[in-house]
């Protein structure tokens, strides 16, 4: 990635974070709806920061239901740590570089391994595990590159 394509992606996630609204009813009844009990206690856990964005990728995928749970879900790992927008564009400039990284940064750059061992334990699919550990890596064997590629596109939009 260009260090403007960088800079250009994290000024966009910091604005979409900081300009983030909770879920209206309708969509989290549309979210109860389609993910099963554990899973759906699982989004819900997250801030709603998280929960919109989680609803925004769904909402590119169209909810289709071969890659909602990965949508929905893929962040899931970040309720582990407790940081705002700032701490949070701090810990993705730091964990770019080789540096050392402890403590909430720590936990932030390694959401998606955390959010995985989450979904595993709670019965999500394959697809939303591998999506949730390796992204916004390339695809791993096994799952299906078209599958990943609209992951990655809706998550990165
Ligand atoms: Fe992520
Ligand atoms: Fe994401």
């Amino acid at each position: 990635m260009t260090l403007f394509r960088e800079t250009w992606h994290l000024s966009r996630r910091f604005a979409g974070f900081v300009t983030a609204r909770p879920l209206t009813p309708a969509q989290q009844e549309q979210i109860n709806d389609a993910l099963h009990g554990k899973l759906a206690r699982l989004f819900f856990g997250q801030r709603h920061e998280d929960q919109r964005h989680g609803h925004e990728v769904a909402s590119r995928i169209k909810y289709d239901p071969t890659l909602l749970q990965a949508a929905l879900l893929h962040d899931v790992g970040k309720s582990a740590c407790d940081l705002g927008a700032i701490g949070r564009s701090l810990a993705t400039i730091w964990s770019a570089s080789s540096l050392p990284i402890w403590g909430q940064w720590r936990t932030y750059a390694e959401h998606g391994p955390i959010g995985a061992s989450l979904l595993e334990a709670n019965g999500a699919d394959e697809l939303a595990v591998a999506f949730t550990r390796d992204h916004p890596g390339p695809v791993p064997e096994g799952i299906d590159p078209d599958a990943w590629r609209m992951l990655a596109t809706a998550d990165d939009a």
